[in-house]
């Protein structure tokens, strides 16, 4: 049986004149980055490379050494290509410029290079979340790339991916067209198509959220979980189970493979910021990949993919998944 790798995945789609070249290289250079990634990650204690850093970013949490050193390795594979115009990142509190000495390029990419750092200590998976934008015409500006290059709503994303680093390294990739699953081969280094056409079931018996919040959360969220625990006997006539691993990519990628609701609201403990996720970097690409296999992502008022970003590490309240959970999330919004 012939094997597809990312590769010869992405000469196709620029074959059949979907994916433009220099997006293929940009996607082959984030995947060769996320190979390494998962490379350290997975030397753990042997590396030198868990615990903190000692350092805090933007948000005021602790970066930890996997962070950085993720961070680094994502910034050095993609700042020479010539592909790129900036990139932005969870663990950067600016946009990073792409050095005077390399040529630039169409795309701007976002990324949280590790997601779920809190499991990384326990041997837990993590991942690294992507979204690709194009830069907009900066009509001959030569200057530094400013902030709202990047504050486009997540419809304007171009691509969107995750890696995910757990008992097998995957990279699930979107190009607009459908979500594919590939899976690294460690013995050959390469990405190999596993999973075609990834589809989201519709309904689900499966949620995800932070329960030690709940004394937290907003009247419609604490309605609809109420329903959720009160199983068959209650209003949803089934019983539902719960998971929450505290690691948005392994979260999300378990609801592609089988199914689910993820769950992060608002909530009042810090008013002025709507929920803890990142919009630019975690809810906008996950939204996508979510939306591409036939489930919805909403912040319980809106589709994600549709806000206006106003800065760089914005946050958002995100509900995502099957439709038929989700499409309820929302109903409970508008009444
Ligand atoms: P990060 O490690 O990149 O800061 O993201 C962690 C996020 C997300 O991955 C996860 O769903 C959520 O934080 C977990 O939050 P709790 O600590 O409230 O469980
Ligand atoms: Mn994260
Ligand atoms: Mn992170």
């Amino acid at each position: 049986m012939s094997r597809v790798t990312l590769s010869r995945y992405l000469i196709e789609q620029t074959r059949c004149n979907h994916t433009p070249a220099d997006l293929r290289f940009l996607i082959e250079v984030v995947a060769r980055a996320c190979k390494e990634i998962s490379h350290q990650v997975s030397k753990g204690a042997l590396g030198g490379v868990l615990g903190s850093m000692g350092t805090e970013n933007v948000q005021g949490e602790v970066q930890k050494k996997l962070d950085v050193i993720s961070n680094e390795i994502l910034l050095e594979a993609n700042e020479w290509g010539g592909h790129l115009a900036g990139m932005a990142s969870e663990e950067m509190d600016n946009a990073y410029q792409i050095p005077g000495k390399y040529p630039k390029g169409a795309y701007l990419l976002v990324f949280d290079p590790l997601d779920g750092s809190s499991n990384i200590d326990v041997n837990v998976s993590v991942g690294t979340i992507f979204s690709v934008l194009r830069c907009p015409d900066r009509n001959g500006d030569e200057g530094d790339l400013g902030e709202e290059a990047f504050l486009q709503p997540g419809t304007e994303q171009v691509a969107a991916g995750y890696a995910i680093y757990g008992p097998q390294t995957m990279l699930m990739l979107t190009l607009g067209d459908g979500v594919k699953g590939f899976t690294l081969d460690r013995e050959l280094g390469s990405f190999v198509l596993t999973h075609d056409n990834i589809k989201v079931p519709e309904s689900t018996k499966e949620f995800a959220i932070n329960m030690s919040n709940q004394r937290h959360w907003e009247a419609p969220v604490q309605r609809y979980v109420s329903e959720l625990l009160a199983g068959e006997t209650g209003p949803l006539g089934k019983n539902y189970n719960m998971r929450w691993v505290a690691a948005m990519v392994a979260d999300v990628h378990r609801i592609l493979t089988r199914g689910g609701v993820f769950m992060y609201p608002r909530d009042s403990r810090e008013p002025e910021k709507p929920g803890k996720l990142r919009l630019m970097y975690e809810a906008n690409p996950m939204s996508m990949i979510i939306e591409q296999a036939g489930g919805v992502a909403t912040d319980g008022n809106q589709r994600i993919l549709d806000i206006q970003p106003t800065s760089l590490h914005q946050r958002v309240a995100v509900f995502l998944g099957s439709k038929e959970e989700v499409l309820r999330i929302s109903a409970y919004h508008r009444e």
